[in-house]
């Protein structure tokens, strides 16, 4: 069966290494993928945005499943494009319907669906232009600090967690003019959380799911979590504080109420759910819901994954995941990413990288890299995510160090604490 993947990140690379193994495997295809991917099939031009070119590649490549790595084109419809069209028929592709991607496009959706099916979360008020002085008077029964979310889509930036009252209604009053464009149109205003995160991922077909290796990620450029936030330098799987126990809670409290929730409002969802929750006071709480799998936690989690990939998918795309199950590697995976000099700031890109293929002990996925003359180049902030295995934490971490020492490009920087606080 060929497969395409869309997107281009160290999640599509770690999809198709893992797709790759399976004996139902034929041609793969990325769009638009990265140097890593082309090295297990073929990169094609094609903007995953561009629904009917991604299409016609569909045809021209006789592609049976597609699986929609990042969230845009979900966000844009590209479920409903697809099963809205007769030449799809025999097409599964992977992920939420677009009104199932408004738990990831529209924060004050997902809220509203966690109230309506009793799902765990911050307590919270959604405010727009016209009911910013309930926004305020809100606020004021909140203890500091005060969290303030951009309904929609902004880059991983719409987030604010501010501690000062009057400097929070200040910022309030920006989201609402437009600071992050029409995002912050509506804005959700929540209560505080304090506790530990952790990220759990669930495939499901809509009635069915399963629940893949559980990850936490580490979100912050600096050491010690400081500093301005990524989009993740690295991820550890499993989670040592999320015993079976916690797990169980996790999975009675928020993904069956979720996936019920999602069939009880008829909405078509067959892919991925990524839960970001904490715990607070060994409880679990739901902080966001993502409807794509993480990066860089795929890079944790499909190496841990034992089960064929491809037959999970093809379940999830015909409604039989009931019938299926999720072994897990017990072992530890870390994955630690190296990026560009500069990042998440302005770095530059198009540096030549070597010593890719001395890593033996680890798994090297490439996250931002391009060929140009059939060398590779740095083309993104996050370059590399460096996965090993170990018996501890301990141990995978210094497998990856030892594997991040072989890969050189100037202006090189990774996280050398990941996993730190779990050991
Ligand atoms: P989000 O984009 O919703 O995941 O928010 C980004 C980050 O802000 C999360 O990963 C948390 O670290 C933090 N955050 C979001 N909501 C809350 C909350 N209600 N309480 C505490 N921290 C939060
Ligand atoms: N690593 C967090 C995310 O993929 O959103």
């Amino acid at each position: 069966m060929n497969v395409l993947v869309l997107g281009s990140g160290g999640r599509e690379h770690a999809f198709g290494w893992k797709i790759k193994q399976s004996p139902l495997a034929g041609q793969l295809f990325f769009a638009p993928g990265n140097a890593g991917t082309a090295e297990l099939g073929t990169n094609l031009s094609v903007d995953p945005n561009d629904f009917e070119t991604v299409k016609k590649t569909v045809l021209d490549h006789n592609i049976r499943l597609v699986v929609v790595g990042p969230e845009e084109p979900l966000v844009r419809g590209i479920i409903d494009s697809f099963a809205a069209d007769e030449t799809m028929k025999e097409v599964t592709i992977i992920g939420p319907s677009q009104k199932g991607a408004q738990l990831e496009g529209s924060k004050d959706f997902a809220k509203q669906f966690m109230q309506r099916h009793n799902i765990p979360t911050a307590g919270y008020l959604s405010v727009t232009a016209s009911s910013v002085a309930h926004g305020k008077a809100f606020m004021k029964t909140l203890k500091a600090p005060y969290v303030l979310k951009a309904d929609g889509l902004a880059a991983g930036k719409g987030v604010l967690i501010i501690n000062d009252y009057n400097e929070a209604c200040l910022e309030l009053d920006n989201m609402l003019s437009g600071k992050f464009g029409a995002a912050g149109n509506t804005v959700v205003i929540e209560e505080f959380l304090s506790g530990i995160e952790l990220s759990v991922f669930v495939l499901t077909d809509g009635k069915n799911y399963v629940v893949l290796p559980e990850a936490k990620d580490y979100k912050r450029i600096g050491e010690g979590d400081t500093g301005l936030n990524t989009g993740g330098m690295g991820a550890v799987s499993p989670v040592p504080f999320a015993d079976a126990a916690f797990m169980q809670k996790i999975e009675d409290r928020i993904i069956r109420p979720t996936v019920n929730g999602l069939a009880k409002e008829s909405i078509p969802y067959k892919g991925f759910i990524f839960l970001g929750l904490i715990k607070v006071n060994n409880e679990p709480y739901v902080i966001e819901y993502n409807v794509r799998m993480g990066d860089p936690e795929t890079e944790v989690v499909m190496p841990r994954l034992s089960s064929d990939l491809l037959e999970l998918l093809m379940a999830a795309g015909k409604g039989t995941l009931n019938q299926q199950k999720c072994d897990v590697d017990p072992r530890t995976a870390v994955t630690m990413v190296m990026v560009s000099g500069g990042y998440p700031g302005s770095y530059q890109k198009g540096i030549k990288v070597s010593g890719v293929n001395n890593v033996d002990k680890s798994i090297a996925f490439h996250a931002g890299t391009t060929l140009n003359n059939n060398e590779i180049v740095t083309s993104g902030g996050r370059v590399f995510a460096v996965t090993s295995f170990g018996s501890s934490i301990k141990e995978a971490r210094q497998l990856s160090l030892n594997s991040i020492k072989k890969i050189i490009f100037d202006g090189k920087y990774f996280r050398k604490d990941i996993g730190f606080d779990l050991m």
